[in-house]
């Protein structure tokens, strides 16, 4: 038994709700079978039960731009607050017309149920990587302690070695890079994806999400991808990383792997 607010901090939940296992797996694979932890915005729901229905709602991240973030401009971060809207927005027109879609014309080639399935992983999955990413910056870099700095060093050798891996990852991927703890196997590995909804692990719960669609830094660094990649570094927030890596670790290891 997990406790849904403790395990999945973005989204909201009754006070005291509590879901099997079973029922986060299936949040899971709502959300392209990736399990979300913690975040900067805990306590922020996403979420709202509205009439009985579920309606996503923006965050709100501007405090990073008046933060101002280092190597991240203004714009650049206004710019990419407005793609994230537009994700919410999305979701929530999807999640409406599935309420109404035609089921009789199910068809694995072309059905509007099946379009709307395929799209809402797209579409949420915008909305939660981009919490992610936004929440866990706004940090001033530097390196992580504790129990997540000992689980960096024991995968990647050192934490030097890790930096560098993350960014190798970061010009690799189209899409996004998460550093994440596998439910299966209790340990932390590097994912990438092309698309929001692409290779996305079951049983992965993300704690360090990096951005890296062309989005994400054209308006300041052009196709300079490696320059993107150092100011993310320097912007990371560890205390959020960190707490997203002592919630994720708790759980480990579903009973029947
Ligand atoms: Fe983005």
């Amino acid at each position: 038994m997990f406790n849904l607010r403790e395990l999945i901090g973005n989204f909201e939940a009754n006070d005291g709700e509590i879901v099997t296992r079973r029922e986060v797996l299936i949040m899971g694979a709502l959300a392209a079978t990736t399990v979300v932890a913690g975040g900067a915005a805990l306590g922020q729901p996403a979420i709202k039960q509205i009439a009985g229905s579920q309606t996503y709602i923006a965050k709100d991240f501007t405090g990073l731009i008046g933060r101002g973030l280092n190597g991240l401009s203004a714009n650049q971060i206004e710019q990419h607050l407005k793609l994230y809207k537009g994700y919410v927005a999305k979701a929530n027109e999807i999640q409406g017309k599935l309420k109404d879609v035609d089921v009789s014309a199910a068809n694995a080639t072309y059905a509007p149920l099946r379009e709307l399935l395929v799209e809402q992983s797209f579409a949420l999955n915008g909305v939660i990587y981009h919490e992610l990413y936004f929440a866990n910056l706004g940090g001033a870099g530097g390196e992580p302690a504790g129990e997540l700095r000992q689980a960096l060093e024991e995968k990647w050798g050192a934490l030097g070695k890790f930096i560098d891996y993350l960014k190798a990852a970061g010009k690799c991927m189209r899409g996004w890079v998460i550093i994440g703890w596998n439910t299966r196997d209790g340990h932390v590995h590097c994912y990438g994806l092309d698309m929001h909804n692409m290779w996305v692990p079951a049983g992965v719960i993300p704690i360090l999400v990096l951005d890296v669609y062309e989005h994400a830094y054209m308006i300041d660094y052009g196709v300079d991808r490696a320059k993107y990649l150092d100011a993310f570094v320097n912007n990371l927030d560890w205390d959020v990383v960190a707490k997203r890596f002592a919630a994720a670790c708790k759980h480990h290891t579903c009973p029947e792997t």
